[in-house]
């Protein structure tokens, strides 16, 4: 999620500490901290907002001069951003000062236990208990603590920690959140990715799922969390970087975009953490909890957003309606204030959002708010405007997303709605069979995303075969209609070329007299209930000589003899789709944008977050 260093040399760690939070601020947070160790104790100095405010606030602290600490840039999930919040945190005595990230899905049952066994906590988030876990086993060997505190949280971490008891080591761990270790002379730094530690040396070890480390006076030593393997032996794992700092930033991808679009696995899996219920087919939405019972009573759901989450929003109004049977509308942020939406306390009101800050969404809210609506919102900047003036919500927790065309966010979105379609038809008519089945098909998403992603080559082939058409069609019906919308979309927004996405059953009721040669299509076909409609569009198309791509499902042979390029994705249940069959579109807009040599990060006209009515 964010941003992770710690310094361990013979120069004073304060100055690289925060030149490693700079480089590390591009990931996106909302806080930041330091613990250094300094004569016999731990300084930590911690600051909400840019780490320019915590340079101010360090400036103004003497003597923080010692040679070993850590620090971080917080992206709050649990807890908003305040200085209480942000990292590092400590146990009671003051002693054990850590820095994570990610999030642990256990927190709660272990906080309620170590508040029993007389543990005091000072912040809102999940990360505190790592420190007072790591208290409790404390028996004067700090990576020993370490590995016990890890035994018994369940998620994803990357951890680094430091003690006053033991000031010539930092220990560290990581499980699915990134650490690599910089070796440098004399020195070691610890980060969450290359671009905090290439300033100072371009060799590094990279630490495995499952792997904690040591790293002091005496070298470096690995231990192996299950087994407490130790080994010191650094041939073969330390390698040499060829990256700029730039590269760096992108872990090595041309563009934050194609770094996202990649990233999709991981970020549907932190969406999806610690949230489903699988054997009972239910789902645990914390944010959720205050409001379950009014939500039990909902017979109205408005749904309102902006661009892709528009988009997505459309998806979640045919799965909620299917699934759980509640009459949904979706309307466009910016349209919402001008109609007249009729309101009671029956009716409840969802707003997405990823930036959590765009103006026409926000004003909608304020406006549903205002007629007596319950509020939701998903948003996946925790802390922002949005997520605090909606009455409950759910974050997405996708991580930041850089590129200005939206993509992870997007997919997570879709896996958000899912799960509350889940919450709410488990309150209603579904069946435990049926809650497990979608459970267990969304558990599966991020392997079958995978499978897409080694595609991406073919993609690539496709988009040269295209780059050069003026004009597309993006076409679907049902659940893949929204899924159109957005392929049109992530085009029109990096390459710049005009794309327009339809239902596949408007095309005969005008648009198709635009269908030429010159003029392809692109249908998202994949076999499910409306497959068959779908194929007579194609043939529609066909008809009249207009090219075209489809996306169907692995194994459909026959439709081979009606496109042009197939693009094949795997099979999942009809409400899940939209997950996997926008992965090709985005690629394609990517291949297509990078080929016309446009700036796919920061496409002209555009901004990441629109907060301008
Ligand atoms: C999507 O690629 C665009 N960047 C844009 O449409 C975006 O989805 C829209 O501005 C809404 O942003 P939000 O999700 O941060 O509210
Ligand atoms: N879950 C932790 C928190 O909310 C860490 C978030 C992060 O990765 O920055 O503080």
């Amino acid at each position: 999620m964010c941003g992770i260093i710690g310094y361990l040399g013979n120069k004073k760690a304060l100055p690289l500490l925060i030149d490693g939070l700079e480089r590390l601020e591009y990931r996106g947070y909302d806080s930041a901290g330091i613990a250094v160790y300094c004569r016999g104790k731990i300084v930590s100095i911690k600051s909400v907002g840019r780490v320019n405010l915590l340079k101010e606030k360090i400036a103004a602290r003497r003597g923080v001069d010692g040679v070993i600490g850590i620090a971080h840039t917080r992206w709050a999930t649990h807890g908003k951003p305040s200085e209480k919040n942000a990292h590092p945190h400590c146990d009671c005595k003051k002693d054990i000062w850590v820095c994570h990230n990610g999030i642990i899905e256990n927190y709660k049952e272990l906080k309620d236990w170590l508040i029993k066994r007389g543990h005091k906590f000072r912040s809102e988030t999940d990360t505190e208990v790592l420190p007072h876990l790591m208290e409790e086993f404390y028996d004067g060997n700090l990576e020993n603590a370490l590995v016990e505190a890890l035994k018994r949280i369940r998620g994803a971490y990357a951890v680094v920690a430091i003690s006053k008891n033991e000031p010539e080591k930092i220990v560290a761990a990581k499980n699915s959140s990134p650490l690599i270790i910089g070796v440098g002379e004399k020195e070691y730094i610890i980060a969450s990715d290359v671009s905090a530690i290439l300033s100072r040396t371009k060799k590094v070890i990279y630490l495995n799922d499952g792997e904690a480390v040591v790293m002091g006076a005496g070298g470096i030593k690995f231990l192996d969390l299950s087994k407490k393997k130790v080994s010191t032996n650094l041939s073969g794992r330390t390698q040499v970087l060829d990256w700029d700092l730039t590269s760096a930033q992108k872990s090595g991808y041309p563009h934050f975009m194609l770094k996202e679009i990649f990233e999709q696995p991981e970020s549907i899996a932190n969406s999806l953490r610690g949230r489903l219920i699988t054997d009972d087919g239910l789902v645990k939405l914390g944010g959720l909890e205050a409001v379950k019972d009014q939500l039990s009573g909902i017979k109205r759901i408005l749904i309102s957003a902006c661009g892709t989450a528009f988009y997505a929003s459309l998806a979640g109004e045919y799965m909620i309606e299917e699934k759980a049977g509640i009459p949904v509308e979706v309307d466009l942020a910016s349209e919402f204030r001008y109609r007249r939406p009729i309101i009671d306390k029956n009716t409840a009101f969802i707003v997405v959002s990823q930036s959590g800050e765009t103006a026409d969404s926000l004003a909608a809210l304020r406006e549903a708010k205002e007629k007596g609506a319950l509020t939701l919102g998903i948003v996946n900047t925790v802390g922002s405007t949005i997520a605090r003036e909606t009455d409950a919500g759910v974050y997405n927790h996708a991580g930041p997303e850089i590129g200005v065309a939206s993509t992870k966010a997007f997919t997570s979105q879709l896996s958000i709605f899912a799960l509350i379609v889940l919450f709410l038809a488990r309150q209603r008519q579904m069946s435990l069979a049926e809650g497990k089945n979608l459970a267990l098909e969304l558990e599966k998403i991020p392997e079958k995303i995978k499978q897409i992603l080694k595609t991406a080559p073919q993609i690539k082939k496709i988009a040269a075969k295209y780059k050069n058409f003026k004009n597309f069609f993006f076409l679907g019906r049902k659940y893949n209609y929204p899924v159109a919308l957005e392929g049109a979309l992530k085009l029109k927004e990096i390459s710049y070329v005009h794309a327009e996405g339809y239902g596949a059953g408007e095309l005969k009721h005008g648009p198709i007299a635009l269908i030429d040669k010159n003029f392809p299509s692109v249908f998202i076909a994949t076999e499910n209930s409306v497959y068959e409609k779908t194929i007579s569009n194609i043939e529609e198309i066909k008809a009249r000589g207009g090219p075209i791509i489809a996306i169907t499902n692995i194994g459909n042979k026959k439709i081979a003899r009606l496109v042009d390029d197939i693009i094949y994705v795997p099979k999942t249940i009809e409400m899940l789709e939209p997950i996997l069959n926008v992965i090709p579109l985005q690629l394609l807009a990517y291949y297509i944008g990078t080929m016309k040599g446009h700036d796919v990060d920061k496409p002209r006209n555009l901004a990441k977050s629109v907060t301008v009515e």
